[in-house]
C-alpha cells in the first residue's frame, strides 16, 4: 500500500533533490506539495517544483503556494546557498502550461481532514505547517505521521553557533508546531543530514547509471551548492539535507534516536535554537524523536536506487566508496 504524503517545501536546491526521491518512490502517493518561503520567496519556490515535477514525469501533482513570509519575523532568504533562482542560477527555464495554485494552508487543512492516514514531510520553515495548525487544529487529529527537516542537537548550528536555517526563519512557527502538533514530530535534524554529503565522485558515478536526464538536472542543480561548500565549510562537495527526510520516512532502519520534550528559542541571541531537554529538567511530555545516528550509505544507495531504477547491482558494487 501506498503512503500517502504532503510534501511541504521551499526548493531549493536539497528541496529538489528530496522531490525527486519522493516522486521516483513507489511507496509514496504524493497528494499535493506545498511551498513557503524558506531558500527562496514561495513563489519562486512553487515554480521550481514544477520543474522537478517537469523532470520526473509527474506534473499531474498539484503545487500550491503557502506562506510568503514567516509568522513574526521578517523573511530571510538563502539565495546565497541556494542561487537566486533556488536551483543554482543555471537559467532552467519555468515549465509552459503549468502554474502553481494558491491556498498552500487551506490545501493541508482540508487534505487532512478529507483523507485518512496522510503523512506531512516538511524540509521549510514550519509557517504553512503553523498556519494550518492555526487555522484548524482538528484536522490534524486524523495525521499519520509528521516529519520535519529541521533543527540540531549536538550538531552545530548552519546560520548561528546554535540554530538551523528552518528553525531560524520562522522561530515562532516551529514552536508552535512543536507545542501542538498532536502526534510525535520526527526530527530530521543537522546531526543527521550533515552526514549525508555529494560528493564529486558519487556524482561520476552517477553519470554512469544510464538517466542522462536526471544526472543533467542533479549536477546542474548541485554545481551552485558545491562551490557554496568549499567556501563556506572548506568541503568538496555539498550536503543534502532534505533527501534525508524522505529516505527516513520510507525506511526507518536509516535513522535512530531518542524522545524528548523539544522546544524552539523565539528571541535574542540563540533565535532559532532547538532546546532539547535531554536531562528531562521540565518533566514534560516528550514531544518529538530527535534523530541522531544514520546510516549515510545506505541512504546514498536508496537515492540512487529510485531515481536511477534497474541498477541495483552496479549501485551495491559501489558500496566503500560512497
Ligand atoms: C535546511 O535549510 C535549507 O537551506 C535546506 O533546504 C534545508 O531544508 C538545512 O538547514
Ligand atoms: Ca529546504
Amino acid at each position: 500500500m501506498k503512503r500517502k504524503v504532503i510534501i511541504d517545501c521551499d526548493p531549493g536546491i536539497d528541496d529538489s533533490l528530496a522531490l525527486m526521491l519522493a516522486l521516483k518512490s513507489e511507496e509514496l502517493d504524493v497528494l499535493g506539495i506545498t511551498v513557503c518561503s524558506g531558500n527562496v520567496p514561495a513563489k519562486i519556490g512553487a515554480k521550481n517544483a514544477i520543474k522537478v515535477l517537469d523532470i520526473c514525469d509527474r506534473k499531474d501533482i498539484p503545487v500550491y503556494i503557502g506562506e510568503e513570509v514567516p509568522l513574526v519575523r521578517e523573511l530571510i532568504t538563502a539565495q546565497d546557498t541556494h542561487g537566486d533562482d533556488g536551483v543554482g542560477d543555471n537559467n532552467y527555464p519555468d515549465i509552459e502550461g503549468v502554474e502553481p495554485k494558491n491556498g498552500g494552508v487551506e490545501f493541508i487543512v482540508n487534505t487532512l481532514k478529507n483523507e485518512k492516514d496522510v503523512s506531512i514531510i516538511a524540509l521549510a520553515p514550519l509557517t504553512n505547517i503553523a498556519k494550518a495548525l492555526k487555522l484548524d487544529k482538528d484536522a490534524f487529529a486524523n495525521i499519520d505521521e509528521f516529519v520535519t527537516m529541521g533543527g540540531n542537537f549536538k550538531s552545530n548550528g548552519n546560520c548561528s553557533p546554535v540554530a538551523e536555517f528552518n528553525y531560524w526563519v520562522d522561530p515562532h512557527a516551529a514552536d508552535y508546531v512543536y507545542k501542538n502538533m498532536p502526534v510525535k514530530i520526527h526530527m530530521i535534524g543537522l546531526d543527521v543530514t550533515r552526514k549525508i554529503v555529494l560528493t564529486p565522485n558519487i556524482l561520476e558515478f552517477m553519470s554512469r547509471l544510464g538517466n542522462e536526464k536526471m544526472y543533467n538536472f542533479i549536477k546542474e542543480i548541485t554545481r551552485f551548492y558545491i562551490d557554496f561548500h568549499w567556501k563556506q565549510e572548506g568541503i568538496i562537495g555539498c550536503v543534502i539535507n532534505d533527501p534525508l527526510a524522505i529516505a527516513y520516512f520510507m525506511d526507518r532502519s536509516i535513522c535512530s534516536g531518542k524522545e524528548y520534550f523539544v522546544e524552539i528559542e523565539e528571541e535574542g541571541k540563540a533565535i532559532g535554537m532547538t532546546i532539547v531537554d535531554e536531562f528531562d529538567f521540565y518533566k514534560k511530555e516528550k514531544n518529538a524523536l530527535v534523530l541522531t545516528e544514520v546510516d549515510a550509505e545506505k541512504t546514498m544507495k536508496m537515492f540512487m536506487n529510485k531515481i536511477f531504477i534497474n541498477n541495483e547491482e552496479l549501485i551495491e558494487a559501489m558500496g566503500g566508496n560512497l
